[in-house]
């Protein structure tokens, strides 16, 4: 079975110039990039260590078959039921299921009978406050016929818990007494708002609220394979499929070797153009329509993993690795990731890329084969007879010459085909990428202390019961300055 190919020629100077890395940097490199390495691969083989600082997500590819069987059986028994599926959830319980759905599922899945073959259409909501798009949803679905799956790690989401609460009361008057036998949790097994709501109603009827635990040590974004299972099952994606593609990538990035690991090779090279080079921004860029939900959960992989204030201190408690802030060094660190499509972003930001400040690193994808291909009728212009993949591929090849001719570092990951087994691999990949490219950082990548700002604010505004003293006096006693003569 032919393997992804990683092409990481145009990050070097041979070919994008001073902008680009020389073999003789990665080489000094190659010792920062060992230790990261070994200190990753130590708490890796470490089950305490990797729940503590949530690295389950390793194990995700290896995990229990049986749990899979149950899982399909599940989602199986929700699709020959219901005509449809409404998915809550926001970030990592979002991200990751948008991705499979948009890579997997063929081309408008949703819109024609013959393309779902039966299986329930799929909607996304609880990943905005926006009340348009959900009350346009509700009032056009039967509530008799739609399963809700709810998924949230902490069951405290804001967003995802307003949905929830307008879906439920939704799904209540219309769907009558047993209304929620048609909502899954897929939370923390313990923990939760959610989870002792999925448990309280399922005291009084088992087949209410039923729930899917999260496992321990496995964050939002690094857990498509984990809560967004359920979702393959009720669409019919072949999950063992997609875990193989994972767990053979994994392999290829536990090899000590830096060239013949693609991860570390790809978060080395873009730790030296970081802070060497100055590019700080990654454009992630697949050629392929159906990649594009996969490069923007990529963005949010990176944006929450790697930009950090603090600079990380290793401490041990009770036998396990533990990673807290070093309140004495702030870096302010991480690329900022951007995502973009081939051939539609071209006529875009690429014109930023090209002639733009050279700032930047373009990682393309593609795809070598397409499960289907278009041929255009003879005539007598130059694009007669050519097919469609073709012209894509030589947009990307035509792409990164450009970059090239402009000393723009970028590289291009290729896909055999889109299928299960390429995209989990694809997936793992770029989570081992950011593990890499958090321990080359020096920071801890599995945390999101950022987003917490907003949401105390918030909890604050709302009178949320339990917030603390500190975050009320803090947010009193920072008010946003507002002065007249600074409105328009
Ligand atoms: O990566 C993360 O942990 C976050 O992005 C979360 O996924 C996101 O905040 C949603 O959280 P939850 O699943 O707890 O509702």
């Amino acid at each position: 079975m032919p393997k992804i190919k990683f092409d990481f020629n145009n990050m070097m100077d041979f070919n994008v110039g001073r902008h680009g890395v020389r073999l003789s940097e990665l080489k000094t490199f190659s010792a920062r990039a060992g230790k990261a390495f070994n200190h990753l691969a130590t708490v890796l083989v470490d089950r305490k260590s990797r729940i503590a600082l949530s690295l389950e997500w390793s194990k995700l590819p290896l995990q229990d078959k049986k749990v899979i069987v149950s899982i399909q059986k599940l989602g199986k028994e929700i699709a020959s039921e219901y005509e449809n599926v409404i998915s809550l959830g926001i970030g990592g319980s979002y991200l990751g299921i948008k991705a499979a759905q948009d890579a997997l599922l063929p081309p408008y899945y949703n819109d024609f009978p013959g393309v779902r073959k039966g299986r329930p259409r799929i909607y996304f909501e609880g990943n905005n406050l926006d009340p348009v798009t959900l009350s346009s949803l509700l009032s056009n679905l039967n509530p008799r016929k739609t399963f809700v799956v709810v998924i949230s790690k902490s069951g405290e989401t804001s967003e995802t818990k307003a949905a929830l609460e307008i879906v439920e009361a939704w799904l209540k008057r219309g769907a009558g007494a047993k209304f929620a036998r048609q909502i899954i949790a897929v939370t923390d097994p313990k923990a939760g708002t959610l989870r002792k709501k999925a448990s309280a109603a399922s005291a009084k009827d088992p087949l209410a609220y039923r729930s899917l635990p999260l496992l321990e040590g496995v964050g939002g974004r690094f857990s498509e394979l984990n809560m967004g299972l359920l979702h393959l099952a009720i669409t019919g994606v072949k999950i063992a499929e997609v875990l193989k593609g994972a767990a053979d990538m994994a392999k290829s990035c536990a090899l000590s070797d830096m060239f013949k690991n693609p991860a570390l090779f790809y978060a080395s090279l873009s730790v030296i153009a970081y802070e060497k080079k100055g590019k700080q921004i990654s454009i992630i860029m697949p050629f392929s329509e159906q990649l594009k939900s996969t490069a923007d959960w990529y963005i949010q992989l990176l944006a929450e993993s790697t930009g950090k204030k603090y600079a990380r201190k290793i401490v041990f408690e009770q036998g396990a690795e533990k990673w807290v802030e070093d309140r004495s060094r702030i870096i302010n660190t991480g690329r900022t990731p951007i995502s973009a499509r081939g051939t539609n972003d071209l006529h875009s930001i690429q014109q930023n890329n090209i002639e733009g400040r050279n700032d930047k690193v373009v990682t393309f994808i593609r795809v070598e084969k397409y499960k289907k291909d278009l041929k255009l009728p003879i005539s007598e212009d130059f694009l007669s007879g050519r097919t469609l993949s073709g012209l894509l591929k030589t947009a990307q090849e035509g792409t990164a010459w450009a970059l090239n001719r402009e000393m723009r570092p970028n590289c291009t990951i290729s896909l055999p085909e889109l299928n299960a087994y390429y995209w989990g691999a694809l997936l793992f990949f770029f989570e081992m990428a950011t593990a890499y490219e958090g321990e080359l950082l020096g920071i801890n990548a599995f945390n999101q202390p950022g987003v917490e700002s907003y949401k105390n604010y918030m909890f604050y505004k709302l009178n949320k019961p339990g917030i603390k003293k500190e975050i009320a006096e803090e947010i009193n006693t920072n008010p946003m300055k507002k002065d007249p003569g600074y409105f328009a």
